[in-house]
């Protein structure tokens, strides 16, 4: 394992006042997000709508890496440029998706474990040799009555630790995601008490995989109370117990915390992010920045609507989502 190369992949990916853009959709998922504009789930809309995010002049000053699906990585531009290198031309490291997905998990009614393993050595070779330097795993923890089980903790813990090694051998660093859903009328406690037993599970599997922790970047869910909970809590409370969450089960030696968006709004994602900056002030050992998704790119899609015309608008849309970010990376963001 080169531990340098690494580290070094993982301090660009947390370069000051810059943070993560997830745009690693399977196909069926795209296909969601296009059918709320009537956007037909073609290649060439794929292809089309992705260019326009990752090509958007200056994404790079607020944008390290993004994270595509298989697919995308495929893929060229209209003029034949490999997807790959138009974005290290743009400033941003082409990072790759490697899970396949959270599967029911067996012997546990409504919880998952997500899958991948089999052949991922031969699947990380490859993306490496197509200009991947990172990868992400998402692994899918449900709060219920009762659950999360025992089971399902160790479950995805071990899958996302043995993903880890397997990346780091390969030269790509990994993007570790236990997302603890927002699904569910819990309270704020409650989620802070599973997402703080689904780290420390994970840090300890981590472990005893012989993951080195400076090689790796932790993708977290914020500590929220249930979607559906009587009682929400505001901005600065949220920040409080999510520091408190990390502090209390994230080792120093992590460089750095990404967080998802998770069906946050766009606002709520980044004033959040703000928040934790700003309460820390640099204190904490990890970088504290932001690998989102839908927070990301739901004003540049609600603006493309799959035509050309709008594309300027459309990645101008992305880039004021992707700035008020970085300034919350830094505790800076005024709404
Ligand atoms: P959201 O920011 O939309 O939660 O997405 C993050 C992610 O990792 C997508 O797989």
């Amino acid at each position: 394992m080169d531990t340098t190369t690494l580290e070094d992949i993982a301090q660009r990916m947390l370069a000051d006042g810059k943070g993560l853009l997830a745009i690693d959709e399977s196909t069926p998922t795209c296909g969601k997000r296009f059918e709320d504009y009537g956007i037909e789930n073609s290649e060439d809309n794929r292809r089309d709508y992705r260019a326009l995010l990752l090509s958007a002049p200056g994404l790079g000053e607020s944008v390290s890496g993004a994270i595509l699906y298989d697919e995308t990585l495929r893929m060229k531009t209209v003029d034949g440029t490999p997807f790959a290198q138009m974005m290290s031309d743009n400033g941003v490291i082409p990072g790759i998706k490697v899970d396949t997905g959270a599967k029911d998990l067996a012997g546990h009614p409504d919880e998952k474990v997500t899958e991948g393993l089999d052949g991922l050595r031969e699947r990380l070779a490859e993306y490496h040799a197509m200009g991947a330097r990172f990868a992400k795993w998402r692994a899918v923890i449900t709060i219920g009555d009762g659950i999360p089980s025992a089971g399902c903790y160790a479950a995805n813990a071990h899958a996302l630790a043995r993903y880890a090694a397997l990346c780091q051998e390969a030269g790509i660093v990994p993007i570790v995601e236990p997302e603890v859903l927002l699904d569910g009328d819990h309270d704020i406690a409650r989620c802070y008490e599973v997402t703080e037993e689904t780290l420390t599970q994970l840090f300890a599997q981590l472990r005893e995989q012989n993951v080195h922790l400076p090689g790796l970047i932790l993708k977290a869910s914020m500590v929220l109370p249930g979607k559906h909970a009587a009682q929400q809590a505001d901005g600065r409370e949220v920040a409080a117990a999510t520091l408190r969450c990390l502090y209390a089960s994230v080792p120093a030696s992590v460089p750095g915390v990404a967080f998802l968006s998770g069906g946050q709004s766009n606002e709520d994602a980044t004033a959040h992010l703000d928040a934790m900056n700003r309460i820390d002030a640099g204190a904490a050992p990890w970088k504290l920045t932001f690998s989102y998704a839908r927070a990301l790119q739901q004003p540049a899609l609600d603006t493309w609507r799959g035509d050309k015309a709008n594309t300027e608008a459309a990645q101008n849309a992305l880039l004021h989502r992707a700035r008020c970010n970085r300034a919350a990376s830094q505790g800076q963001y005024d709404p």
